[in-house]
């Protein structure tokens, strides 16, 4: 793999194309570990119920600054951030926003809430900028494209000076994310999942 040579152009997600990223982000992260926890184990339940939450993140995350990878006028990858202070919903958005959430079902809303209370429960108390949700289509993995959206978004921490954070929830996932600098802070089960924590200290 060759993270020199720019595969795709990554820049900012425009407004306009957030219906995409949406569709994107739920084929994305349809068949992961996760995603068969919390929403069960139809995968194309799992989809539906994806584009639901991920349409609801960007409605109640307004802060976000998005990163998309493109190839020519294609979207093949896209990356939430959320810059610091902002990365844990605030309890009026919620209220605002939570009946959005009713159509993934009561089972699936349950474990998601739980899923998101216990990482809001450890994300660092330092400012930081929380990277994720990342995708890149299935077809195209494995060829540089995720590891390009990594370099940019690292080259922004460094410029300005921010602490990098994610979760992730594969072994594969946390070598791929030590090669930008990410470290495992922690490690837990997570509706019983197994989840890494990773920083990326300036
Ligand atoms: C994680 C992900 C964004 C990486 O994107 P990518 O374009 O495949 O990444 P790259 O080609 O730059 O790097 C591939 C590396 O990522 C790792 N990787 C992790 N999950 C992978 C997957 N499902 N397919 C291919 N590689 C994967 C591999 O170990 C690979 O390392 P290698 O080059 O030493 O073999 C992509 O696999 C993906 O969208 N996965 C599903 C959604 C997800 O889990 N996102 C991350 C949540 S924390």
């Amino acid at each position: 793999m060759n993270i020199e040579r720019p595969i795709v152009e990554v820049r900012d997600l425009h407004t306009e194309e957030i219906p995409a990223a949406v569709r994107l982000l739920a084929r994305g992260f349809r068949d992961e570990p996760l995603q068969i926890a919390s929403l069960g184990p139809d995968p194309e339940r799992r989809h539906q119920r994806l584009k639901v939450l991920f349409a609801a993140m960007f409605e109640i995350m307004k802060g976000q600054t998005p990163l998309v990878a493109l190839d020519g006028e294609t979207m093949v990858g896209v990356t939430g951030v959320a810059p610091p202070g902002s990365c844990q919903p605030t309890v009026a958005q919620l209220l605002k926003y939570g009946p959005a959430l009713f159509p993934i079902g009561p089972r699936s809303l349950v474990r998601s809430a739980r899923l998101n209370r216990t990482w809001g429960s450890v994300d660092p108390k330092e400012p930081h900028s929380h990277l994720g949700p990342l995708a890149v289509d299935a077809d195209l993995r494995g060829r540089g494209i995720g590891s390009q959206i990594l370099g940019h978004y690292c080259l922004r921490l460094d410029d300005a000076k921010l602490i990098g954070y994610l979760e992730t929830d594969s072994e594969a996932k946390v070598r791929l994310y030590q090669r930008f600098g990410f470290k495992v802070v922690r490690e837990q089960l997570v509706i019983g999942v197994p989840n890494w924590f990773m920083m990326r200290r300036i």
